[in-house]
């Protein structure tokens, strides 16, 4: 991607850039792409909390029941939102928390990555270690999560197709913070 093409510099944060959405839409691998590109820190919170957790999610959904993943994930979310300087990649299911949401939504700039079933059906199959998804109908409960998730993602502040590829959603973006 071409700097020129990008107006990078004329982004000022006075918060951090929260990206959700579902499994498997790309917030990770574009929040990457995207932190790179304004110079600051990319943080996932799944990796957050399996580093304050020292367990793997698989093991925290298993062991502990998705209550208490939910609990670690939204008090992990509130720190990562300290950081002004800094693209947060979140889990899909972090709104789902009234109170993680409200939190993103005062302390960050909420962005939704979107896409349709298919491409998540396709994204999603790379990686086996999704507790939501291990022995079921991956279409059916991610149809089944978008359904339940759309009034709470739709709260973001901008909403991006992901299915162009990242390079269109990087610059969608910086050019939504510039004017900010
Ligand atoms: C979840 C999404 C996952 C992870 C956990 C639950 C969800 O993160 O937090 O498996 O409820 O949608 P990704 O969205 O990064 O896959």
């Amino acid at each position: 991607m071409s700097a020129k093409t990008l107006n990078s510099e004329h982004v000022i944060l006075k918060k951090p850039v929260a990206l959700i959405g579902m499994m498997g839409v790309g917030k990770t691998h574009i929040g990457r792409l995207l932190a790179k590109e304004l110079g600051i820190s990319f943080v996932d919170s799944d990796d957050e909390i399996v580093l304050s957790a020292g367990q793997s999610v698989a093991d925290i959904f298993e062991f502990y029941g998705e209550a208490a993943f939910r609990d670690l994930e939204s008090k992990v979310i509130e720190r990562l939102l300290g950081n002004k300087a800094s693209v947060i990649s979140t889990g899909g299911g972090s709104v789902t928390q009234p109170q993680t949401l409200e939190k993103m939504k005062l302390g960050a700039h909420l962005i939704w990555l979107t896409s349709d079933v298919d491409v998540l059906v396709e994204r999603t199959a790379r990686r086996d270690d999704r507790p939501l998804l291990k022995g079921r109908d991956p279409r059916a409960v991610l149809s089944a999560l978008l359904d339940a998730r759309s009034s709470l993602y739709e709260q973001a502040e901008l909403h991006v197709d992901s299915s162009r590829g990242g390079g269109h959603v990087v610059r969608t973006i910086i050019d939504y913070l510039a004017d900010q």
